[in-house]
């Protein structure tokens, strides 16, 4: 059964939640109680056999989130915030799930806000949509790892200008960057991501969890360990019903059925 939260909606669409990011009139900023209910909701996900992909996206039709909530930088210490980003929190929860997470992007994507997006596997944006990292312009630096999730990304000579420059993208811009997968009219934005997450849905949910493992190494290990972990991870999909299920279901000429096990 769900937790109730304040700050974040949780709705289930058969295999694919949406978790709603829900202070539209701070632009979906994060303050402490919504990166602990996003981190708790994810937990509350993770163990949830029945849903296989989670679309996090910000309410109202201004903002994805528009970073951390400001006002409460005011008072911190350099302690106080060091111990705050310290514990385990919603950027570390959404680049730890274990299932496909997608951010669908539908208005500001800024500071934090882009550093959630770039801590999903896939960013479909609204044409409406807007990106950057304009932590600089407040004296400070990006923090929920922004500095190393985006040269990973969109390679180090981009991301050293958008985190210098503190400009602000529009979405075909970020496209062009590799930023986001998808750029649609506002009004396609839910349908294309939506379709993207059934599609998902109807893999086997251990393959697609090896299959994210692997991806993710690429980035976080030399190429011979990265090469040696996918032989490993493609062998483990060998220990599962799924895997003879889809060999099964292509040999016989019909369509697989997935049971995540
Ligand atoms: N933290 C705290 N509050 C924020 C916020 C943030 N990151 N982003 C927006 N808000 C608040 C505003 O203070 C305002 O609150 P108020 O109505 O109580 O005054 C409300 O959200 C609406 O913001 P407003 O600036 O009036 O909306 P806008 O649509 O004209 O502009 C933004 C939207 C996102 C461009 C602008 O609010 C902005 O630049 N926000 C800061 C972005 C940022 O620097 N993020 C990185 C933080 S490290």
């Amino acid at each position: 059964m769900s937790q109730s939260y304040e700050t974040v909606l949780l709705d289930r669409r058969g295999r694919v939640a949406v978790i709603t990011i829900n202070r539209p009139e701070k632009r979906n900023a994060l303050n402490i109680q919504t990166r602990a209910e996003g981190a708790a909701i994810l937990d509350e996900l993770r163990a949830d056999d029945s849903v296989r992909v989670v679309i996090i996206t910000g309410a109202g039709d201004k903002a994805f989130i528009a970073g951390a909530d400001i006002a409460e930088f005011a008072d911190r210490t350099a302690i106080s915030q060091r111990e705050i980003m310290l514990e385990r929190g919603l950027f570390n929860a959404v680049d730890t799930f274990p299932k496909p997470i997608i951010a669908m992007v539908n208005g500001y994507c800024l500071g934090g806000g882009c550093e959630v997006a770039l801590a999903c596997d896939i960013r479909v944006a609204s044409e409406t949509a807007s990106f950057g990292q304009p932590e600089i312009n407040l004296g400070i630096i990006p923090g929920g790892g922004g500095t190393q999730r985006l040269p990973r990304l969109v390679g180090e000579g981009k991301a050293m200008e958008m985190i210098l420059t503190g400009e602000i993208l529009d979405a075909q811009t970020a496209f062009n960057l590799g930023l986001v997968n998808h750029v649609v009219p506002a009004d396609q934005l839910e349908i294309k991501t939506m379709e993207i997450a059934n599609r998902i849905a109807e893999k086997s949910p251990i393959a697609l969890r090896l299959a994210k493992e692997a991806i993710k190494l690429a980035s976080r290990s030399n190429l011979d360990e990265g090469l040696r972990r996918e032989v490993d991870l493609f062998a483990l999909c060998f220990s599962s019903a799924d895997k003879d299920e889809g060999v099964t279901a292509f040999l016989e000429k019909r369509k697989p059925e997935f049971k995540g096990k």
